[in-house]
C-alpha cells in the first residue's frame, strides 16, 4: 500500500535519495560477509574441515529415515558433532537436515529457546505430506554411501569431501557442496570465541552488528549462520525465489550483491534489483531441454542470501546462507517443470480456488475519501459501463487509523453501503495491519491477552506505524487466530464486519513484513522475542505469513455459516506456504514504463514459487501514469490473476473514466476483455489449484526444449490455455517483435479477442505493427478457450449466461481440446464433488462436447452455448465446401464463413448440462470420410 518515507525523514532523518542505505548489503551483513569470505578463501584449502563419520550411520526399521554424524574438525583436539538426517517426502524428494547439539543451558541467551530453530518445516509443510522408504541403502563401502529411491532416483553421499550427487535416469542432476561451502557456525561464546575459528574464516560482526541502525541487536547466541552451495548440473538457467524487482532468469551476482530475501518494507525500490522485497519464498526452479527439472527448497525462514555463479562449466551454481536456523533442504526433481510444481505444491500446498469475484476488476486507492465517494465510483462504473467486482479502502476508513473502527464522519453506515455495493455483486475489501495503536481497546485487549510481539527484553514492544506508537500482534501464537475470529465473528453487532448478514466483506492485510517506521531495516529489531520464545531472526520471513492465515482462519470462522464461505485475503509480505491462505501484489511500483515491464517476469517468477495468485497495481502506486501507460497497464494487468487498479494518496485521481476518449473506452474494452474470459480464466486458476503450475505461464515452461524461450519475459501464456500474449509495454511503439515458442504450431492471431485472418506458422519471431487499441494475443493451435460474451455490471451477474467456444485447429491434423471448468463460484461444494469439467475435442469431422461431473453431490449446469467458432476453418480442412451443420445428429443448424475463412456456428441453445456433439457434412462427405 503504501511507504514510509515521510516517517523515515522523521525518525531516521534520512534524506530520500539515499534510500538503499537503510538495508543492508551482503558486506554489512555479519553473516553474509562470513560466508562469502569462508567460500572464496576455502576453495583454495587443502583440507576441508567437515567429514562424515562412517560408523556412525544409522537407519530406521523401514528404511524412511537415515543419520549419519558430521565432524567438524576446529583443531586437532577439537571437533564439533554435528547430526545429519535424510528422509524422503511423499515418496521422491530428498530432505537433508543438519543440526547442532546444543545445551538447554547457555550463557546470556535469558529465556530464549536455547536449541537451533528448526520450525519452519512444521509451518511451510502440510499435513498430507508421508515420509517415502529408501528402496535401497547401500554402505558397502567406507568412503560412501549410496542411495535408491522413487523410480528414477539415486543419490551418492560422499563422506570426506563432503559432497552429494543426486542423479535422475542415471544423470548427475545435483551436487550439494560442490565447491565445499558447507559452514554451520556452532555455538561459542565471545570469550571463547578464539578457539572455535577456523583458519579460513572471518570473525567480522559475530557478536555485534555495526551495520548503524541495527546496533542494538544484542546478537544472543553470537554467530550461528549456515552456508552450502548447489551445482544444478548441466543447467544454464534457475529461476524463482522472489521476491525481487529483476528478471525472470535469475542473473550471475558473483560480482555483485546476491539476491537477497528479508521480508521489507522496501519503498520506491528499483527495477533489475536483487536487493529483498515484501515477501519471500526461498524456493528455486532449474529446468534444460532435456526433459528434467530440478527443485531447490531451502526451508529456513531467517534473513537468507543467495549467490548465483553462472560462470561455472558444469551449470549453475548456488550459494546459499541463512543468519541461524538449521540446514534443511529438500531436493525435487522431476521431467518437466510441470511436475516440480505440482510436488511442490504437494509439499507447501496449492492455492484453494477463490470465489469468482477475485478473479474479476478490483478497484482501489489509497484512499476513497467517504462512504459518498465508494459509492460514487461504483455507480460510475455502471454510467460508464465497465464491469467490476470490487472496491477496496485502505487505512484512511477507520478512526485514527485504528483498525476495527470506523471514522463515523466519513463512513456513518458501513452496513448500508456493503448492502448497497452487494445488490450488484459487489464486495469490499477493507485493510487490517498487524500494527495496532497504543491506547484503545484493541491494543488493550492485545496487551491483556499476552498476543504482542516483545522487545529484547521481554517487554510489550512498542514501536512506530501509520497510527504512531503502536503494539504488533504476535500472529506465532495460535490464540491470535481466536483473537481475530471474535473481532471479525458474525454478530448482530459486529458493527465493523457491517453485522451478521454481511457476506461481501473481505480483507487486506499490508505492512506485514512487518513495517516499523522506527526499526532497523524498516522492520523489527532480530532480537525481538516471539510466541515459543523464538527471537524474530529465527522467524522473521515467515511473520508476514502468519498474520494473513490467522486472518484467513478468522474470515473463515466467520463465513463458515454462510452461502459464500470462501475468504478473500490479499497480502504484501509472504513465505513459502503463503499460497494457502492469501493472494499478493508486488507492492508499491512507480507508475513508470519499466515497472510495467518488470511486472510480468515478477508474476512469472511468483507462479513458479507457488504462489500464481498474483499481481501488480495497474497504473503503478507512485506518482502519476500518463494515459497511454495507464492504457497499456489495464492491457497488461487483465492477465495477472489479481487483477486490481491502486494509486497512492498523492497520485492524481485516475479510475478508468478519467482519462477521456479515447482511453476510457480502449481501458473498458480491456476489461470487459478479462470479464468475456472469465470462464477459461477461472478454469485456469482451478487448474492452477489443484497442480500448482503458474498462472502467467513461461513460455519456457510450455517449451523446455526450446532454449530460446528461456529468458523471454515480455510474453506469457495464460495457463495452458493455449493462449499466449504480448502486451505492448513501450511507449509510443508502433510496431514489437513477438517470439512465437513452437515453429511447429499455428498461431493464429487473436489480438484483442478478435477473430483475424492473420496466421502464423513456421516462424519463431515476428514483427506486428500495433496501435493503442492494441493486446496482442495468439491462440496456439490445438487449444479450444470458452467466453461469455456479454457485458454485465459484475462477475456475478454472469453466472447464468451462455457460452462462446473458440477453436484452433492444429497444424498437424486440424484437431484441438480444451477444458472448461464449473462450479457454484462462492462455496466449498465443489470439495464434494459439486463441479462439472467439460472437455471439447474438435477435429475436421466435428466437435463434441463431455461433461465430468465431481464424485460426489451432483452439479446442476444450467448455462447453455450459443456460438461455436472454428478459426481458418475453410483452409485448415482443405475446403470440401461445408454443406450443413448438424447438432447431436439430428438439429441442421444455421452457420456463416466469416472472412471468408472461420466458421462460425449458431447453437440452438444447447444446454452445457448434456454431452453433445457437432458434425459437419461437406459436399462430398462420403469421401472425405474415407480418407480419414
Ligand atoms: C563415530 O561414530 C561412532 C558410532 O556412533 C562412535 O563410536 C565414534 O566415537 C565416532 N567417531 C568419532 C571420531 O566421533
Ligand atoms: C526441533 O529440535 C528440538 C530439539 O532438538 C526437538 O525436540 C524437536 O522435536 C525438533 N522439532 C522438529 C520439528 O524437528
Ligand atoms: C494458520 O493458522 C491456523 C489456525 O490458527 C494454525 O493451525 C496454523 O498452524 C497456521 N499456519 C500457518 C502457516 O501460519
Ligand atoms: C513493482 O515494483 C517493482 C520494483 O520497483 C517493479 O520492478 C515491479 O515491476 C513493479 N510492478 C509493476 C506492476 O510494475
Ligand atoms: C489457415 O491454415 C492454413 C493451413 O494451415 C494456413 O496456411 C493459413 O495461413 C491459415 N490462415 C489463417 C488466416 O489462419
Ligand atoms: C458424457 O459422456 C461421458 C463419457 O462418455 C459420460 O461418462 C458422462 O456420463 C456423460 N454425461 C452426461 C451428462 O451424459
Amino acid at each position: 500500500m503504501k511507504v514510509v518515507v515521510a516517517f523515515l525523514a522523521l525518525y531516521v532523518t534520512i534524506a530520500l535519495g539515499v534510500k538503499e542505505e537503510l538495508f543492508k548489503k551482503c558486506h554489512e551483513n555479519g553473516f553474509c560477509h562470513r560466508n562469502r569470505h569462508y567460500g572464496s578463501h576455502i576453495l583454495e584449502a587443502h583440507d576441508w574441515p567437515y567429514r562424515i563419520n562412517s560408523t556412525s550411520l544409522k537407519t530406521s526399521a523401514e528404511t524412511s529415515h537415515i543419520w549419519l554424524e558430521i565432524l567438524k574438525t576446529i583443531s586437532h583436539d577439537k571437533e564439533i558433532v554435528l547430526d545429519l538426517q535424510l528422509s524422503l517426502l511423499n515418496d521422491d524428494n530428498l530432505r537433508v537436515q543438519v543440526n547442532e547439539r546444543r545445551s538447554n543451558d547457555l550463557k546470556g541467551v535469558g529465556s530464549l529457546t536455547t536449541h537451533r530453530f528448526n520450525g519452519t518445516g512444521n509451518w511451510v509443510l502440510v499435513d498430507s505430506v508421508t515420509e517415502g522408504k529408501f528402496k535401497s541403502i547401500d554402505a558397502s563401502l567406507k568412503e560412501k554411501l549410496g542411495l535408491k529411491y522413487g523410480k528414477y532416483h539415486s543419490a551418492e553421499l560422499t563422506y570426506y569431501p563432503l559432497t552429494l550427487k543426486v542423479y535422475y535416469k542415471n544423470q548427475l542432476q545435483m551436487t550439494v557442496n560442490d565447491k565445499k561451502f558447507f559452514n554451520l557456525e556452532h555455538y561459542r561464546t565471545m570469550e571463547d570465541n578464539d578457539m572455535n575459528m577456523l583458519p579460513f574464516e572471518l570473525d567480522f560482526d559475530m557478536f555485534k552488528d555495526s551495520f548503524k541502525d541495527s546496533s542494538k541487536d544484542t546478537i544472543p547466541f553470537g554467530p550461528e549462520s549456515i552456508g552450502l552451495d548447489f551445482t544444478f548440473n548441466g543447467y544454464q538457467h534457475v529461476y524463482g525465489i522472489p521476491e525481487h524487482a529483476d528478471s525472470l532468469s535469475l542473473r550471475d551476482t558473483t560480482n555483485s550483491e546476491p539476491y537477497r530475501l528479508f521480508n521489507i518494507d522496501l519503498f520506491e525500490y528499483e527495477v533489475g534489483s536483487t536487493m529483498p522485497m515484501y515477501g519471500a519464498i526461498p524456493f528455486l526452479l532449474a529446468v534444460k531441454p532435456t526433459k528434467v527439472a530440478s527443485g531447490l527448497f531451502w526451508l529456513n525462514s531467517g534473513d537468507t542470501f543467495v549467490d548465483i555463479d553462472k560462470t561455472h562449466l558444469k551449470g549453475v551454481s548456488t550459494h546459499w546462507m541463512s543468519e541461524n536456523g538449521i540446514i534443511d533442504f529438500i531436493i525435487l526433481v522431476k521431467e518437466s517443470p510441470e511436475a516440480i510444481n505440482k510436488a511442490y505444491g504437494e509439499l507447501s500446498g496449492f492455492t484453494p480456488l477463490p470465489q469468482l469475484f477475485a478473479l474479476g476488476y478490483h478497484q482501489c486507492r489509497w484512499n476513497y475519501n467517504d462512504q459518498e465517494d465508494v459509492l460514487q465510483v461504483h455507480e460510475n462504473m455502471d454510467k460508464y459501463q465497465i464491469p467490476y467486482d470490487t472496491i477496496w479502502l485502505d487505512i484512511e476508513y477507520a478512526d485514527s487509523k485504528k483498525y476495527f473502527t470506523w471514522n463515523k464522519k466519513t463512513f456513518p453506515d458501513p452496513r448500508k453501503m456493503m448492502l448497497e455495493l452487494d445488490r450488484t455483486g459487489r464486495n469490499l475489501v477493507i485493510i487490517v495491519d498487524p500494527h495496532f495503536k497504543t491506547g484503545y481497546f484493541v491494543s488493550n485487549e492485545l496487551m491483556k491477552q499476552d498476543l504482542c510481539v516483545k522487545d529484547n527484553e521481554n517487554k510489550i514492544l512498542k514501536a512506530h506505524c501509520w497510527p504512531g506508537e503502536s503494539v504488533y500482534i504476535d500472529s506465532l501464537n495460535p490464540k491470535a487466530t481466536e483473537y481475530l475470529t471474535s473481532k471479525y465473528q458474525m454478530s448482530s453487532k459486529n458493527t465493523f464486519m457491517g453485522g451478521d448478514d454481511i457476506t461481501n466483506v473481505h480483507l487486506w492485510n499490508d505492512m506485514n513484513e512487518p513495517s516499523v517506521f522506527d526499526g532497523p531495516e524498516t522492520t523489527f529489531f532480530k532480537d525481538t522475542i516471539h510466541y515459543g520464545r523464538w527471537e524474530h531472526r529465527s522467524i522473521h520471513n515467515m511473520y508476514g505469513m502468519s498474520y494473513h492465515n490467522a486472518t484467513f482462519h478468522a474470515l473463515t470462522n466467520r463465513l463458515a455459516q454462510s452461502s459464500r464461505n470462501r475468504p478473500f485475503v490479499l497480502t504484501r509480505s509472504f513465505f513459502a506456504g503463503s499460497q494457502r491462505t492469501a493472494a499478493m501484489w508486488t507492492g508499491d511500483n512507480m507508475s513508470k514504463w519499466e515497472y510495467l515491464k518488470a511486472s510480468i517476469p515478477m508474476n512469472m517468477n511468483q507462479g513458479i514459487a507457488g504462489m500464481p495468485f498474483s499481481g501488480s497495481d495497474v497504473g503503478g502506486f507512485f506518482g502519476n501514469p500518463s494515459k497511454e501507460l495507464l492504457t497499456r497497464w489495464y492491457q497488461t494487468g487483465i492477465w495477472y490473476a489479481f487483477f486490481r487498479a491502486h494509486a497512492h494518496i498523492d497520485s492524481r485521481r485516475r479510475e478508468p473514466w478519467i482519462a477521456g476518449e479515447p482511453y476510457t473506452s480502449i481501458i473498458r474494452n480491456a476489461i470487459r476483455l478479462r470479464y468475456r474470459l472469465l470462464p477459461t480464466i477461472y478454469t485456469t486458476m482451478q487448474r492452477t489449484s489443484v497442480e500448482g503450475v503458474p498462472f502467467m505461464r513461461p513460455l519456457f515452461y510450455s517449451y523446455p526444449g526450446n532454449l530460446d524461450t528461456y529468458e523471454i519475459e515480455n510474453e506469457f501464456y495464460l495457463g495452458n490455455s493455449g493462449l499466449l500474449i504480448a502486451p505492448v509495454l513501450e511507449e509510443g511503439v508502433k510496431e514489437i517483435i513477438i517470439v512465437l515458442p513452437n515453429v511447429k504450431e499455428i498461431y493464429y492471431d487473436y489480438t484483442n479477442g478478435k477473430m483475424s485472418l492473420e496466421s502464423y506458422y513456421g516462424k519463431s519471431q515476428i514483427i506486428k505493427q500495433v496501435t493503442l487499441e492494441d493486446i496482442p494475443m495468439f491462440l496456439e493451435g490445438g487449444s479450444i478457450i470458452t467466453e461469455k460474451q456479454r457485458y454485465r455490471r459484475s462477475s456475478k451477474l454472469m453466472i447464468n449466461d451462455p457460452y462462446t467456444l473458440i477453436i484452433a485447429p492444429n497444424h498437424d491434423q486440424g484437431k484441438a481440446s480444451g477444458q472448461l471448468y464449473i462450479d457454484d463460484y462462492e462455496t466449498y461444494d465443489y470439495q464434494n464433488g459439486k463441479s462439472a469439467m467439460i472437455e471439447f475435442e474438435a477435429s475436421d469431422k466435428g466437435i463434441s462436447s463431455t461433461l465430468i461431473r465431481g464424485e460426489g453431490e451432483e452439479f446442476k449446469v444450467t448455462n447453455h452455448v450459443e456460438k461455436v467458432i472454428v478459426l481458418n476453418f475453410t483452409k485448415q480442412y482443405d475446403a470440401k465446401p461445408l454443406k450443413q451443420v448438424v447438432v447431436n445428429k439430428q438439429q441442421v443448424v444455421e452457420f456463416e464463413i466469416v472472412h471468408n475463412n472461420h466458421l462460425v456456428i449458431k447453437m440452438p441453445n444447447t444446454p452445457m448440462s448434456q454431452n453433445w456433439t457437432i458434425e459437419y457434412e461437406y459436399v462430398e462427405s462420403s469421401s472425405l470420410h474415407d480418407e480419414l
